[in-house]
């Protein structure tokens, strides 16, 4: 399975963070978040992944590249756990980088995928998004388009003050007590506008067909080529399903969905797991 994940966003939301590096490279417990989204695309059973970076994403590409430095030093009986990680999960699937010359918006990112990808189904997994759940949501979602042969988005239900974050989608008829057929798609409404409360939540299962559909998408909001709009043009020759995925869903470029992954994920962890709870149990005065 092919994997594609945009990676080139600017990060305004999370700066002076992003001022000097990728929000993607920020720390979530022990490693840069996009390592937690990569572990999802490879569990799901993704082989190649392509990410997609701009200028001053060096940083990621460094990132999983070989290191003859830390190999050296890591030799002499050094064992750091979430560097043998990394050394695991580069293993596992070929990483592959693709710029996008200006941050033109998602569906612009998506779109230098198009060679890479050629004529195959492709997960879309954001840079900036990590899903705490199990199967993983890119494996729901991958399953979901195996018994639907379309296109399928992840959504779930956001609050009323969020709703005019995200691309709304307009349900269909319902498949199963999961998946539900789109109707239309509606990126960013006003509350009173939002054709439900079902939020497009980063993960995808898309199709090439998707590549003409970005094409023939306007730039929307400021400026930018959005995959809900180009989604919306598909949306009009071919079905289009979402899938509710079971599990959370972190957008690690907003400050507080950071710092609740960063928790959440602490506290799975069985090294940090004991320490993690009795702090948070002093601090908030139940010890
Ligand atoms: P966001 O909607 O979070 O936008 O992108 P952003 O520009 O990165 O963040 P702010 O608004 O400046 O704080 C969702 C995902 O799409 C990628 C981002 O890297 C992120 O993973 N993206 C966004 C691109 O790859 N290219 C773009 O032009 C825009």
């Amino acid at each position: 399975m092919k994997a594609v994940i945009p990676a080139a966003g600017l990060g305004v939301r999370f700066l002076p963070l992003t001022k000097e590096q990728p929000k993607e490279m920020l720390p979530v417990v022990d490693r840069p978040a996009i390592h937690w989204v990569v572990e999802e695309a490879v569990a799901a059973g993704a082989t190649d992944l392509l990410i997609v970076t701009g200028r001053e994403k060096r940083a990621i590409e460094d990132y999983f590249d070989a290191s003859p430095k830390w190999d050296a030093v890591l030799r002499n009986n050094h064992d750091v756990r979430a560097y043998r990680e990394l050394e695991e999960l580069s293993s596992k699937a070929h990483v592959h980088f693709v710029r996008q010359k200006e941050p033109r918006g998602l569906g612009d990112a998506v779109l230098q995928a198009e060679m890479h990808v050629g004529r195959e189904p492709f997960l879309v997994t954001l840079g900036d998004t990590i899903n705490v759940a199990n199967p993983p949501v890119a494996k729901q979602l991958w399953d979901a388009y195996e018994r639907l042969h379309h296109p399928v988005v992840a959504v779930e239900e956001v609050r009323d003050a969020k709703v005019s974050d995200y691309g709304i989608i307009k349900p269909g008829k319902a498949v199963d007590d999961r998946t539900l057929e789109v109707a239309d798609l509606v990126e960013k409404p006003a509350l009173a506008d939002a054709p439900s409360r079902l939020g497009i939540s980063g993960t995808y299962v898309l199709t090439p067909s998707i590549f003409d559909a970005i094409r023939a998408t306007p730039p929307g909001r400021n400026g930018e080529v959005q995959l809900t709009d180009a989604l919306r043009v598909l949306r009009r020759t071919e079905p289009m399903y979402a899938y509710r995925f079971s599990g959370r869903r972190y957008d690690i470029g907003t400050k507080m969905d950071w710092f609740r992954a960063h928790v959440e994920l602490t506290l799975q962890d069985q090294e940090y797991r004991e320490g993690a709870t009795a702090f948070l149990k002093e601090l908030l005065g139940h010890a």
